[in-house]
């Protein structure tokens, strides 16, 4: 297998310099335009999913398909056997097969893994080590491409991207703001770290507001300081969403859950109660300028957004998820050379 990687793997979205994510950027644009049906024929595709997906199993299976590759879909559930990450473990346990050989295997067959790993939900930081996805990342003689790990959700970022540009143009100095929404199930922060990193990344000031006990990760919000320094970008973190919302561009609703009581679900369920205010509705928006509305789905209608803001004219929701597929094709692109 003949293989040119100017990426290696693609675990985070900083995983890509400056230069080569606007390369990735503009090649999206050109790929809404013109198709580029062979660029990937004969090449093959995994995709091993541990957690279920709608947006990110669609798209990246479309994007190889598109580009005339092939694309190969596993479910942990179903398709292949119990894997165990540990090294040096005697295997006495359930898990019939280490990871290590998995990944060897596959990177016989494949010409690039894309995997949502597990996340164990027990403790933050634990979970926040990305274990899951780093095992392949070790162990695999192709390149690994992450869709959405406990930490980091990169493909989402990067149409988040794809779509802040499309729609405001120039990016500097325009106002994100980031508003946490109330949902009864928790959901991971992932989208909101790798979002936060690629906006200040390109000069976006930057409001956050979450309910109090919602703070994100620490060592993710201390990058986003520094990053935020070095560029000159505003970065407000608060407890108060039309405040955030003032002023705004975009408003980008996610609900993440507590890092306070994670691997608790019943103080958690009992926190989480009490947030049903954090709605994004057409009086919230109207404080922004002109705001946009962003979601990165799937979406709980009339308790994270109203229907109003998600199906009015200035909702980019469709889109973002659209551009997953261009974003990912212009990628793959990327990633396996062409
Ligand atoms: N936004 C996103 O990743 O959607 P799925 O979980 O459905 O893939």
């Amino acid at each position: 297998m003949v293989q040119s990687h100017s990426i290696r793997h693609l675990i985070s979205l900083q995983d890509i310099s400056d230069e080569r994510l606007a390369a990735v950027l503009e090649r999206s644009l050109r790929l809404k335009e013109i198709g580029e049906p062979t660029s990937l024929a004969g090449r093959s595709a995994g995709m091993l999913f541990f957690r279920r997906s709608l947006r990110t199993r669609t798209s990246f299976e479309a994007a190889v398909n598109q580009l005339g590759g092939h694309s190969i879909n596993l479910n942990a559930s179903s398709d292949f056997w119990e894997l165990e990450a540990r090294t040096g473990t005697i295997m006495d346990g359930p898990a019939p097969e280490h990871i290590k050989d998995a990944a060897a295997v596959l990177s016989r067959y494949l010409d690039v893994l894309a995997i949502r790993p597990a996340v164990e939900g027990r403790a933050w930081q634990t979970d926040r080590r990305d274990e899951g996805i780093w095992a392949w990342a070790q162990h695999a003689g192709v390149p690994v491409i992450n869709m959405e790990s406990a930490l980091w959700h990169p493909l989402q970022a990067l149409a988040d991207l794809l779509t802040l540009r499309e729609t405001l143009g120039e990016l500097k100095k325009k106002r994100l703001a980031i508003c946490w929404t109330h949902s009864p199930t928790t959901t991971s922060a992932a989208v909101v770290h790798s979002l936060l990193l690629a906006a200040l990344r390109h000069d976006m000031d930057v409001r956050i507001a979450h309910p109090r006990g919602y703070d994100l990760d620490s060592i993710v919000l201390d990058q986003a300081a520094e990053t935020a320094g070095s560029r000159g970008c505003e970065l407000e973190i608060g407890y108060d969403r039309e405040a955030a919302a003032e002023g705004a561009h975009v408003v980008y609703a996610r609900s993440w859950q507590s890092l306070s009581d994670y691997g608790n679900p019943t103080l958690s369920a009992s926190h989480r109660a009490r947030t049903r205010e954090w709605q994004i509705t057409e009086d919230l928006m109207a404080r922004g300028a002109e705001a946009h509305l962003m979601h990165a789905m799937p979406v709980r209608r009339n308790l994270e957004v109203s229907d109003e803001v998600l199906d009015g004219p200035r909702s980019l929701m469709y889109l973002q998820a659209e551009n997953r597929l261009h974003s990912q094709k212009a990628l793959l692109l990327e990633i396996l050379g062409r």
